[in-house]
């Protein structure tokens, strides 16, 4: 039996804006078992990196979790204060990669120092007794630790990430949440940081949440995915039935909008439309404006979510008999 890591329970978090209460996170639930890769894929804005603050305990204001559970190694983390949290779990049992990291860098300290203070901070150590853990994380990661030496200028983009990802794993932890690690990358370093994360999961046995707008990406490496739609999860499953046999109509539309080099040529589509407006999302299922299939119930009652073979949840009235 596969031992469950983290269980995400009808998490909501909202945006408290002069504008109005913006759902960014609506009830979204997923389960991520020891050393599985789980993708979290949709559109820009539909609430994938607040789905990460969430969880990293790290929603800026006006934002705030409002419901839910988010269950780690047994304990709903919801439930800790934040100073508890810090002291725990944040860095040591989850840490994050966070979107645009690689610019965080400070220009003025080597790379070396900036990876040593994560144990001087967090661990106590004197900066002499961090080097060497300095140098073994740099070479996880695919960096001569010669490179320690070197100020973040005089590194290249795929390095910087590296040496984000560096950091992420520092204090070995269970769980590594990566947020877009590979945007601002060409494909070639996307495809080395792909191998990088990949490798991690399969000789460390840590479990990643990898987000990403480009489901291409996920597909080698993810064990299961979860496809973002408006703050909720409209499909869920492995990865063999979310890409083989996708239900969901906004599923199926996002894989058609991947080109691909081998197989059958279908004709690329792009889905009309834009996504919401999370302030005041329209009713009944939030995709129903873009829909090709939507039917009078999608306008009016959201969705249930329906299991359609083990493992693999829709929520579609397509799916649902009523
Ligand atoms: N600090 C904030 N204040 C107000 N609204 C916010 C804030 N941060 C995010 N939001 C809103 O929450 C929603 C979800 O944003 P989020 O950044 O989680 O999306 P995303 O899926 O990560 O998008 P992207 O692919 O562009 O990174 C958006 O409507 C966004 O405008
Ligand atoms: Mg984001």
């Amino acid at each position: 039996m596969p031992e469950k890591l983290l269980e995400v329970r009808d998490l909501k978090t909202y945006f408290y804006t002069t504008k109005g209460v913006v759902k960014a996170v609506d009830g979204i639930s997923f389960t991520l078992n020891k050393g599985e890769v789980m993708g979290l894929a949709g559109e820009s804005g539909c609430g994938k990196s607040t789905t990460a603050y969430s969880i990293i305990r790290l929603v800026p204001p006006p934002g705030r979790i409002v419901g839910g559970k988010i269950i780690f190694e047994g304990k709903n983390l919801l439930d800790m204060d934040s100073e508890e949290y810090r002291r725990k779990i944040r860095w040591k049992k989850i840490s994050m990669v966070f979107q645009g990291a690689m610019n965080a860098l400070n220009p003025v300290y080597t790379i070396g120092d900036q990876l040593a203070e994560v144990f001087m901070i967090h661990r106590g150590m004197t900066k002499r007794e961090a080097m060497p853990h300095v140098y073994e994380l740099l070479s996880m990661v695919g960096i001569d630790p010669k490179r320690a030496k070197s100020y973040p200028h005089e590194l290249s983009g795929g390095m910087k990430q590296r040496v984000m990802i560096a950091m992420a794993l520092a204090l070995h932890p269970p769980l590594v949440i990566a947020d877009e690690p590979t945007t601002a990358l060409d494909v070639v370093v996307q495809a080395q940081i792909m191998n990088l994360l990949k490798k991690l999961q399969r000789e460390h046995g840590i479990s990643i949440i990898l987000i990403t707008h480009d489901l291409s990406l996920i597909a080698e490496i993810a064990d299961k995915v979860a496809i973002m739609y408006a703050g909720k999860i409209v499909e869920y499953g492995t990865a063999d039935q979310v890409y083989l046999n996708p239900q969901h109509p906004y599923t199926k539309a996002l894989l058609n909008s991947i080109p691909r080099i081998r197989g059958e040529i279908s004709k690329l589509e792009w889905i009309p439309g834009q996504p919401p407006d999370l302030i005041a999302p329209p009713p009944g299922c939030r995709f129903h404006p873009r829909c090709k299939f939507k039917m009078d119930i999608c306008m009016k009652e959201e969705p249930p979510v329906i299991e359609v073979e083990p493992g693999h949840y829709v929520a579609c009235w397509l799916h649902a008999k009523k």
